[in-house]
Formats: C-alpha cells, structure tokens, sequence
C-alpha cells in the first residue's frame, strides 16, 4: 500500500512538472503576469508614477576564484559597507570550481552574500561554451553546484543564481541545462546601454539583442529569469560588460568619477538594475583601479536611495516593486552553515591542487563527471 502511495506520488510530480521541452517561444502576451512568475522582457521598470520614488539598484557580481588572496580583497571591498536602511551591503558571488576555497565560500556565504554558479572549469575557449551540448553544461553548471553546496555546506535550494564564462550562450542547451540543475536566474546575457532591459522571464520570446556571438535561446522556458547585464559606456568610446573591459585608466579620482557618472546616469535615466562585474585582474593589470572603486563605493553611501544588493534581492522587488519608502533590504547576515575546516591535497591530472572544505576531504578531486569526488 505505501509502495503504491509512493508511486502514485511520483507519478504526480512527474505529471505536475511543467512540459516546456521543444515548445518555441512566442511575442509576449498579457497574459504574462507577474503573479505567475513571468515578466515580458521590456524596456519599461515595474514603476507607478515617478521613478525618482524607487531605488536604484546595484549588483556588484565577482567571478573568479575565492581563493586566500581575492577572499582578502573582496573583504576589504566589502565589509563595513551599508545600505541607506542600515543593513549590511549585498554582492552575488559567481563562484568557478578549480583553484575554490570552499572554507571562505562558507564564510562569504555566512556573511550574507550571494553564492551562485559559474562552472566548473571556466574554460577560457568561447567556442567551448558557444558549441557545448545540454548534457556537458549540465555537468558544468550542476556539477558546480553540487561542489559548492557539498564542500561549503551551503543548502542546495539557496544556490539558484548561474552565470556562463565568457557569458557564451549556447542557445536552448544553456538553458535547459540550467533548469536540469534546478537554478532559477541567468546573469550572462549582456544588453547596450542604448538599450536598457529590466529582468524578465523567458515563457515568451525575448526582445533583447543577442550580442558577442552567443546563440540565445528561442524555446519557451516558463518562470526562469534573465537578469541583462547593461553595458557600461567606456571612457574611449565603446561599450563594456564589466570594469575590467571598460579600459579606464587615470588616477584614483578619475577612476571614480567615471564609474559613478556612468551609474548616476543609469539613475537619473531610468533605474534599471545594474549588475557591475568585478574581476580581480583588473586591480592586478590598472593601477588605481581598486583605489578607484573604492571611493566610488563610498560616495554612493551618500545616496539615500542607491542599494547594494544580491541579484536575487533584484529579482524579489521586481516581483514586488516597492518605493523607496517601503523598501528593505535583507539582513541575512545572520544565516549560519557550519564550517570544519579541511586542507585538502588531491592529484589532477599529475599535478596537486590543494582545496580546503567544509566536509572531510573527498577521494579524488571533484571534476566534470564527479562533482563529490568520488573514488575512480
Ligand atoms: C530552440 O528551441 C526552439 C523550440 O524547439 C527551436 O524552434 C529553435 O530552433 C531552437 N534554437 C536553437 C538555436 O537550437
Ligand atoms: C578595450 O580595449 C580592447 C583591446 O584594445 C578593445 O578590444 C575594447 O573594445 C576596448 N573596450 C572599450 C570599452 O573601449
Ligand atoms: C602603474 O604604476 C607603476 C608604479 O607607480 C608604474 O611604474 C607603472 O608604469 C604604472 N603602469 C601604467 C600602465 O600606468
Ligand atoms: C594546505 O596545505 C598545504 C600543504 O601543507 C599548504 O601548502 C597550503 O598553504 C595549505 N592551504 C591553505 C589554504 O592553508
């Protein structure tokens, strides 16, 4: 009897799964509605009356390894800084599995800060990411995710944010292959500053131009979220998707002025959410550029309506757009996930990499194909 109840229910939750396999995606209806998780991608915010009454948004969005030494930089970054409500800052951390300290993932993560998916090898190739079939992007974006939930004990369900190298779509396979892995939200797919996009769902066709030599998907993925990078205007003409690409150069002091210009337009324009993509390059490779983020940061701390938040919190007040006056951030920095420290030491391909966890240390390193780390 409770075999066939628990048939009975799995049946069901197959049936119950949404069917959006192969169905293309059509010009967006009105029966696109917010309340049913979808949002039409369009240039116009989710505002009543006048945007001066809403805040402004701001994701700042690091992808590289969290290793001793960008752990350390971010830290100095980020801590101490709060929002106009008092809250501490938010930031989403797009974290890459090799060369990850999942120890300082733990502690990022307990400090309230956004852990989400960027892969598992960052393959520096764009055509590996452009041409990748569903199945290998499921073992990359999954793969990831089951690494980070694993060795920095963060639950499985807080992890739904997912970002490609090089931001290559490989069209429907990228998306399928994020759903496959249960994440809810793409931060990859960049859009001009000409053409300013809020976050939107993709039930029906999106409107956004498809740039860099991506395929973008065309099939109907019901309630998963885009989140559009928009371009920064560089200082030299030209268009950018992240600070690094922006080729700013100059002191301190022009540094930040052309950052908080560019994000003073966005506000005074249209608040659409910014996401500002930091790589931790760019302060190896641009003197000042560090010192030059820095101070911008401190002077939008001036601003009562300038936030800094995780891309899910952006995600949240597009569901529900509250002025300012009812807007508040979250506090999680109050989420704790246990850490027992791990150094482990484990061989690829030859060579040793060390990895510090959370959990006692796996047989083999975890890699595409074997994300715990099993014994080959
Ligand atoms: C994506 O899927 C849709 C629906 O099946 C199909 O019409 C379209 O050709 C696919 N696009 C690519 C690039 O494969
Ligand atoms: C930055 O420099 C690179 C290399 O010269 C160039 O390809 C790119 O277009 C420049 N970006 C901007 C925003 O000017
Ligand atoms: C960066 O600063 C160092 C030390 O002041 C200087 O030697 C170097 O030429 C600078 N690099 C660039 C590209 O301006
Ligand atoms: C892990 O252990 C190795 C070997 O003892 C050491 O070289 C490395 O610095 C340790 N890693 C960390 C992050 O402590």
């Amino acid at each position: 009897m409770k075999l066939l109840v628990f048939l009975a229910a799995s049946l069901a939750a197959i049936l119950a799964r949404p069917s959006y396999a192969g169905a293309p995606a059509t010009a967006c209806t009105s029966d696109c509605k917010i309340e049913n998780n979808c949002r039409c991608s369009r240039r116009s915010g989710p505002f009543d009356g006048d945007i001066t009454e809403y805040p402004q948004l701001i994701t700042l969005t690091f992808d590289d390894a969290v290793t001793t030494k960008t752990y350390q930089l971010w830290y100095d970054l980020l801590m101490s800084r709060t929002n106009p409500d008092g809250n501490a800052i938010g930031a989403t951390f797009y974290v890459p599995h090799e060369y990850t300290d999942y120890q300082k993932v733990n502690e990022l993560y307990n400090y309230g800060f956004e852990i989400a998916v960027h892969s598992i090898t960052k393959n520096p190739l764009q055509s590996y990411w452009r041409t990748a079939s569903e199945n290998t992007l499921e073992q990359e974006f999954g793969g990831q995710k089951q690494i980070i939930s694993k060795f920095a004990n963060i639950p499985l369900e807080e992890i739904q944010g997912v970002r490609t190298p090089q931001l290559q779509l490989s069209g429907n396979n990228t998306i399928s292959a994020y759903r496959a892995s249960d994440l809810s939200y793409d931060s990859s797919w960049p859009t001009l500053p000409s053409k300013p996009l809020f976050p939107y769902t993709l039930d029906y066709l999106s409107t956004q131009d498809c740039n860099l030599g991506s395929t973008c998907p065309n099939e109907a993925f019901p309630g998963f979220w885009v989140l559009p990078i928009m371009d920064l205007n560089g200082p030299h003409g030209g268009w950018c998707n992240s600070l690094s690409s922006c080729n700013m150069t100059g002191t301190a002091d022009q540094i930040a002025d052309w950052l908080c210009n560019e994000i003073v337009k966005v506000k005074d324009n249209t608040r659409v959410p910014l996401t500002l993509s930091v790589n931790s390059y760019w302060f190896e490779f641009t003197n000042n550029s560090l010192a030059g983020l820095t101070q911008c940061l401190d002077t939008l701390q001036d601003s009562s309506d300038v936030f800094l938040v995780t891309h899910k919190q952006v995600i949240d007040w597009v569901k529900n757009p509250v002025k300012l006056a009812d807007f508040q951030t979250e506090d999680a920095s109050n989420q704790v996930s246990n850490c027992n420290e791990y150094n482990c030491s484990l061989m690829k391909d030859g060579k040793t990499m060390y990895m510090k966890t959370c959990v006692s240390c796996p047989a083999a390193y975890p890699w595409l194909g074997n994300p715990n780390g099993d014994p080959k």
